[in-house]
């Protein structure tokens, strides 16, 4: 029986922190108490002008590969979780395996699941590897969302921020991965799109990122509590196996929520939304790796990953590290 298991994690963050009141010195009508109070968001890094989607990828990809002990070329499937890529074609993921020097080697994609993305490309890396087609997959979340925020809407830009996360995955004997859920209901996608094309060399509509909070808050908290039971009953475990909670790090308040949901304690959540503020297919793994790197996450921990994004997507992982 093959299985899958996260050999190494990495991750990047893009120049110094931007705060709230950074913000507010660049105009934006705001203030730190109310994005804290609403949010728990106290700043976010933001990509310079010229740094993209694969850049991000790289330097988080090759902390991971490094952090696993093998080579670049020992990659044969690459998968990019992002909604911001460099370009509409070629993908992030194809960029990336040719910035990492890797030639002709596996397959490279990219997934569009908003948030949830992570969460699908390592569900799609676990099943590709216990199919015996691959051996070893780097998993990506990379985004840059502060080029589809609209920064007059105060509403939005100041829930964001920039950066990328990776894992390698490889073949085990002993299983990693023990349980993974994937869902999508695209009838919510009005409460959570960018609305807008880019057609006959002109945008065609609304080109940035637009939210009904209220209507994502509600909806979020319900499926990350349902998928969450979905892959611990797969997997015959309960909540109280779980040592690490790692949500989709979109706001304090749904972590807390999600939390309470699955009657697991706000010291068994990896929490990083107060310093990269929502990084969207990101923030999985940035936090993973955050706690991989502090010590909080031992090998042998049972450790719950889930997100949940526009379309609307959503989707858990539930993992032995
Ligand atoms: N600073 C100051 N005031 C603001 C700001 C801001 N940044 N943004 C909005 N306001 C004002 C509004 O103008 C409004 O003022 P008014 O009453 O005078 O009209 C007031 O605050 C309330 O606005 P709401 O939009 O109703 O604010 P709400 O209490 O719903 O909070 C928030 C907004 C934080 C987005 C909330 O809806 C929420 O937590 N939603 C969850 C969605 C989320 O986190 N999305 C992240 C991306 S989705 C994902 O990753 C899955």
């Amino acid at each position: 029986m093959i299985y899958s298991r996260i050999a190494g994690t990495g991750s990047f963050l893009p120049g110094d922190p931007v705060t709230n009141d950074d913000l507010v010195e660049r105009g934006i009508p705001t203030s730190d108490q109310w994005i804290v109070e609403r949010t728990g968001i106290r700043s976010r890094h933001l990509a310079p002008d010229g740094m993209n989607c694969s850049d991000l990828a790289f330097e988080a990809s090759r902390r991971a590969i490094e952090s696993a002990g093998v080579a670049p070329a020992d990659i044969d499937l690459i998968i990019v979780a992002t909604s911001t890529p460099d370009f509409i074609f070629p993908s992030s993921a194809a960029l990336l395996q040719s910035k990492l020097g890797i030639r002709n080697a596996g397959a490279a994609f990219d997934v569009q699941a908003v948030c949830s993305g992570f969460a699908y490309a390592l569900s799609i890396a676990d099943k590709f590897i216990r199919s015996g087609s691959h051996q070893r997959a780097l998993v990506v979340g990379a985004e840059v969302f502060s080029r589809i925020l609209d920064w007059k809407d105060r509403g939005t830009c100041v829930l964001f921020g920039d950066g990328a996360g990776a894992v390698v995955v490889e073949a085990a004997e002993e299983p990693g991965i023990l349980a993974s859920a994937i869902h999508a209901d695209g009838t919510y996608n009005p409460i959570l799109c960018v609305p807008g094309t880019v057609a006959g060399g002109a945008v065609i509509g609304d080109p940035f990122l637009r939210m009904d909070g209220q209507a994502v808050f509600k909806f979020a908290v319900r499926v990350l509590g349902e998928v969450a039971q979905e892959v611990l009953d797969a997997a015959q475990l309960t909540t109280g196996d779980v040592e690490w909670l790692i949500p989709h790090q979109a706001n304090i308040r749904i972590l807390q929520a999600t939390a309470k949901r699955l009657s697991i304690g706000m010291d068994r959540v990896i929490t990083t939304v107060d310093q990269h503020g929502n990084t969207s297919a990101a923030s999985i793994p940035l936090a993973l790796d955050l706690a991989v790197r502090d010590g909080r996450i031992q090998r042998g921990n049972h450790v719950l990953l889930e997100g949940v994004g526009g379309g609307f997507t959503w989707g858990g992982v539930l993992l032995r590290y």
